[in-house]
């Protein structure tokens, strides 16, 4: 089978290597893929980004089943304009993808359906907003309705600063429409966790649950990146939290799903806070995440291939995900300066011949040679027996890896 996937992160050439790995992939396109698909066994990139070329392409080369890796199309109706033409497509429609698009939908839709997140108030009118800011305990969140590249959250620890954050979001408009309505937040204090899942609608499979490493520093000090590393399985993740997490998030989203009857057929990334309460959703996206991805599919026993046709063609019912008994370390190597600027263009070196695995992010061919072009350069991913192991080899492999400027934390997976 064919197989197009739309993005060209690290997540998109994790999603693209397991997907060449099937006997079932006789060709992976990536669009427009990177430095690291280029030089993957059985893909090719092809540079194309509009919608209308991509559904002109996988007309023409006879796509099997496109995936989408990042929110944006979905958001903007890619899987949609897919359909209309009769082409198999791995995402949700439009209208499921606001899930990810708008928190005032995702937070009315988790009213409605009994899923566990934090209480909440909605806000189109600042002075309202700022009202409300006068009574309400802190630290409060403020958070941009829209899409705001993952910058749109504010951890508030007092009046002023939730003040400044409602003025800049709604009258300042620093997202350009996206946070014109805000959702203001009641705070949970725990530990992080990604769950995703798979649904064709009828049935919904969580994959092994994840931990993201979102500051630039070690110890989660300065600012949020797009994510320095990730580890899987989350040791915070036990069964009681597994359990728990079941129960009040994951099954009723999908009655959510099927009470509104979305057009859903991908993945459901569960973006949770483990707390002394419990287990509280705290943002739904409708993609895999990044760079949890690059931690999950390296222990992914099953055939990644075989899954999203079962998925598309809605028999998961039957399907039994099976996984590695292992532990993965996924350590991102970044340019200096990321997240603020930064340089790009450096050859890259050492990547070769390591036993981790290594997925290009901000990294293309040039002259021949894999080069840095991004923030986010590439992400290390190591196994190993135990979660110690994995990040013992991580942090092993990435020593080898050499550009100008190379930056890493050095306590991805840590656990304190
Ligand atoms: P979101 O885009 O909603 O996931 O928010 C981005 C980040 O902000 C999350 O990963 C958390 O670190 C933090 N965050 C969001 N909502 C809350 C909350 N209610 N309490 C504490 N931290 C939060
Ligand atoms: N790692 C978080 C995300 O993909 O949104």
């Amino acid at each position: 089978m064919k197989f197009l996937v739309i993005g060209g992160g690290g997540r998109e050439h994790a999603i693209a290597w397991k997907l060449a790995q099937s006997p079932l992939a006789e060709k992976v396109y990536c669009a427009p893929g990177n430095g690291g698909t280029s030089i993957e066994a059985k893909c090719e990139n092809i540079n194309i980004s509009d919608t209308s070329e991509l559904i002109k392409f996988a007309l023409e080369n006879n796509i099997d089943i496109t995936v989408v890796g990042p929110e944006a199309p979905l958001v903007d109706g890619v899987v949609d304009d897919f359909k209309a033409q009769g082409l198999k497509i791995f995402g949700p429609a439009k209208a499921a993808a606001r899930l990810e698009g708008s928190k005032s939908y995702s937070k009315e839709f988790c009213k409605k359906y009994n899923v566990k997140t934090a209480a909440y108030e909605e806000f189109e009118d600042s002075d309202k907003a700022v009202e409300y800011l006068k009574g309400c305990g802190y630290p409060v969140v403020v958070k941009a309705d829209g899409l705001a590249a993952g910058k749109g959250v504010a951890i508030c620890k007092a009046f002023e600063e939730a003040e400044e954050a409602v003025l800049s979001f709604m009258v300042k408009d620093i997202f350009k429409g996206a946070g014109k309505k805000i959702i203001i937040e009641e705070f949970l204090e725990g530990v992080e966790a990604s769950i995703l899942a798979i649904t064709d609608g009828n049935v919904i499979l969580p994959f092994l649950s994840a931990k993201d490493h979102k500051t630039i520093y070690d110890n989660n000090e300065g600012p949020n990146t797009g994510g320095m590393g990730a580890i899987s399985p989350n040791p915070y993740c036990t069964e009681e939290v597994l359990n728990s997490f079941k129960e009040h998030i994951m099954l009723p989203t999908l009655k959510g799903i099927q009470g509104e009857k979305m057009d859903y057929v991908g993945i459901v990334f569960f973006g949770l806070m483990i707390t002394k309460k419990g287990v509280y959703l705290l943002e739904y996206n409708v993609r895999m995440g990044d760079p949890e991805t690059e931690a999950v599919l390296p222990l992914m026993e099953s055939d990644f291939a075989e899954l999203i046709i079962e998925a598309v063609n809605k028999r998961l019912e039957a399907y039994k995900l099976q996984w590695k008994n292992k532990h993965c370390c996924s350590v991102v190597a970044a340019s200096a300066g990321y997240p603020g600027s930064y340089k790009t263009g450096f050859t890259i070196k050492g990547f070769e011949n390591l036993d981790s695995k290594v997925f290009a992010a901000g990294a293309k061919t040039q002259n021949g040679e894999l080069a840095t072009a991004g923030g986010r350069v590439l992400a290390v991913s190591a196994i190993g027996d135990t979660l110690e192991q994995a990040r013992e080899n991580a942090y092993r492999d990435i020593k080898h890896i050499e550009f100008e400027g190379i930056y890493y934390r050095s306590d991805i997976g840590k656990v304190k």
